[in-house]
């Protein structure tokens, strides 16, 4: 089986090559993943704090993806990806809900090696035809992760990507091959790899299989899909975006600036660089900031804040590309098609 269509038994609905919405938190819900999934995509579900509310999303996955569902050779799993942000998670809660929705994949990501491979065993015991895909940002870890979880996928986030991420990365054109000749030398090259990070068209998804990957994962692109629940001031932001390495930025005063910061010290993330974002790289603490954003927002003058200042607007150095909105289908069909053409004229090098 070719490197590209790996993915042919545990996704039999999806297209080579694989092309996947990341499972964005709050904006990632049941419209986009559906939409997805039925242009032969990975449509995913991101995190959601309140699992009776994810397994009501899942149910309606579930009854608008019957008729894909029946013509698949396993009709019970749900052709679709969950993602779990899994430091402070409740394990047994979440087995629940894969052992009675059965999705195709679970995708875990932002925890230590150990609480991974608690997470991917027992996915494996609750819902054994999931499968699990963990998501990392350097070589160390997608070597631990490896070599305890024998995941079924590693989905190598590089640091241009939009959200949270590893605070010390690489971009994927660096991490990707380093990853790949590592596990390669600990006799472990079997693994699917997937890309993400800065991936917004063909071209960047060329690159990425050129790179040794099987696929891969967008986010930012796919804020300007109609079906990603961001409200339309966000999208804007997006759209109005260029140059994406000065427009976004990567901190951890993103998470600092609302109260108290949960993530561990691993991890930072890319947002749209705002106010707060400059006040702090120029030396001003937390509180100061805190302060500062507080009297901007409730008092005279707030109208001249920008929406970016106002919230943390998470979104990768492709959203410079990101132009216009576009429904999720033609983002997933269009991707496909232009990366397949691109590696035609590279091998015919016209
Ligand atoms: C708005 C937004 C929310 C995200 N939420 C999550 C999340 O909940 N879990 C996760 O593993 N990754 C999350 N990510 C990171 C993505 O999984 C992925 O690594 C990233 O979007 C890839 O880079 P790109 O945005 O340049 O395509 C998020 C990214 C964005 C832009």
């Amino acid at each position: 089986m070719s490197f590209l269509n790996v993915f042919k038994n545990s996704l039999p609905w999806v297209h080579s090559p694989l092309i996947a919405n990341a499972p964005m938190s709050g904006a990632a819900t049941s419209e986009l993943a559906i939409a997805v999934t039925l242009a032969g995509g990975l449509g995913q579900i991101g995190f959601m704090d309140d699992i009776r509310e994810l397994s009501k999303e899942l149910q309606f996955a579930r009854e608008n993806l019957q008729d894909l569902m029946a013509t698949l050779p396993n009709p019970q799993v749900l052709p679709i990806g969950v993602g779990v942000i899994v430091f402070g998670s409740p394990m047994e809660a979440w087995m629940r809900l894969f052992k009675t929705h059965q999705p195709a994949v679970v995708w875990l990501s932002f925890a230590g090696t150990d609480e991974m491979r608690k997470w991917t065993e027992a996915i494996r015991q609750a819902s054994p035809e999931t499968r699990v895909w963990v998501q990392l940002g350097s070589v160390k870890a997608a070597l631990d992760v490896e070599q305890a979880c024998h995941p079924d996928a590693l989905v190598l986030q590089g640091s241009d990507a939009g959200g949270h991420g590893h605070q010390n990365g690489a971009s994927i054109v660096s991490l990707i091959p380093e990853v790949a000749d590592t596990l390669l030398e600990h006799g472990m090259s079997n693994i699917p790899l997937v890309a993400a990070g800065g991936i917004v068209d063909g071209r960047g998804t060329a690159a990425a299989l050129a790179l040794g990957t099987s696929g891969v994962v967008m986010g930012t692109r796919f804020l300007a899909a109609p079906e990603t629940h961001i409200p339309q001031i966000y999208r804007d932001a997006i759209l109005n975006a260029s140059d994406g390495g000065q427009a976004t930025a990567r901190s951890r005063v993103f998470d600092e600036i609302w109260g108290p910061n949960f993530w561990p010290t691993t991890y930072d993330g890319r947002c749209l660089r705002n106010k707060v974002y400059d006040q702090y790289a120029s030396g001003m603490n937390v509180e100061k900031i805190r302060s500062w954003l507080s009297t901007a927002m409730n008092g005279p003058g707030s109208e001249s804040l920008n929406i970016q200042d106002m919230g943390s607007i998470w979104a990768g150095t492709g959203v410079g590309i990101v132009r216009r909105m576009e429904r999720a289908s033609d983002i997933v069909r269009d991707v496909r098609e232009d990366a397949l053409k691109r590696i035609d004229a590279l091998a015919r090098r016209n």
